[in-house]
């Protein structure tokens, strides 16, 4: 039965309650060979349309993904497609899960803007070559669902926590709870320079999480603060210009984010993580950064 959770008089679990989840060992990037600012549907793409600096850019994938390898994750990589500038953010496609069989499922997402909309077949035949159970939401019931973007896992636990207002619907969240037997604490967005969960929220442990509070509701705040023991709050220069956010922490402990993050920094090392700055400055001209330029597999 579906359970989304949009307040705290709502929430009647807590962390040791929940199922425990398997740590993914395999991450999808998508090669850079097309990304491009060719179209603008958030803020931070504007003014950067053609001005992204193609080499860089591939450096800087390059270096993102190689610190995976390092970190003891298997890469996969998919090849990008031409007239899919943003196909390299590989977190907005899909939802992947795993049953407590170990049964691997994937939601495909119905994306928000047109111009990404044809990304989402190139990456099903990725999971259909994986042995992944297939589910398209029925378009016309769900209009607006943008993956892993919105739609995170909480650290090795059968919770999701899943954003809404921009590139999803809430109503989605019914329907992924009940596929996926999951229960799912919805999260609404109110700043549109953070138009994405992952751009607001990053979890980096069972315990902790690193968000952006102004992106969120008063409502969101307090499911945040009443699941996670330890939040680290981002400053607005870091959150909103450095996408320090949008860090990703696939292990629990070692810490991808954009460089220059360093009050971020500072305070994720007092906690006990192990900080790997790289640059996604060509990214951030599009507006993402490390979370969204991968998907973690099972
Ligand atoms: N230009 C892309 C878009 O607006 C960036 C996506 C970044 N992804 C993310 N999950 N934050 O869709």
């Amino acid at each position: 039965m579906a359970k989304v959770i949009t307040s705290l008089s709502q929430l009647d679990f807590s962390l040791v309650d929940l199922e425990s989840m398997p740590v993914p060992g395999k991450v999808m990037v998508v090669t850079p060979g097309h990304f491009d600012v060719e179209y603008i549907i958030n803020p931070h793409m504007k003014g950067n349309i053609g001005d992204v600096d193609k080499e860089a850019a591939f450096r800087e994938w390059a270096v993102i993904k190689e610190t995976y390898r390092k970190l003891g994750l298997y890469v996969h990589e998919v090849e990008g497609a031409e007239g899919y500038p943003d196909m390299v953010f590989c977190a907005n496609q899909s939802l992947p899960n795993i049953t407590s069989d170990g049964v691997k499922q994937v939601v495909m997402s119905v994306m928000h803007a047109p111009e990404r909309k044809g990304e989402v077949p190139f990456i099903q035949k990725v999971y259909e070559d994986s042995s992944y159970d297939v589910v398209h939401l029925d378009e016309s019931k769900f209009t607006d669902f943008e993956g892993m973007g919105d739609a995170i896992w909480h650290h090795k636990k059968r919770l999701i926590w899943g954003g809404y207002g921009y590139r999803s619907s809430m109503d989605v969240y019914s329907h992924i709870s009940d596929t996926f037997k999951t229960p799912v604490i919805a999260l609404e967005l109110v700043n549109e320079k953070f138009y994405h969960l992952d751009t607001c929220l990053c979890i980096l442990n069972e315990e902790t999480a690193l968000i952006y509070p102004k992106a969120f509701s008063e409502e969101g705040l307090n499911l945040i603060r009443a699941m996670f023991p330890v939040v680290i709050e981002a400053d607005k220069y870091e959150a909103e210009e450095l996408f320090a956010c949008n860090a990703t922490c696939p292990d629990g402990e070692n810490v991808l984010i954009q460089e220059g993050c360093n009050k971020v920094n500072s305070a994720l090392e007092e906690v006990g993580f192990i900080i790997h700055e790289v640059s996604t400055a060509e990214y951030l001209k599009s507006g993402g950064s490390v979370f969204c330029m991968k998907m973690l597999l099972w």
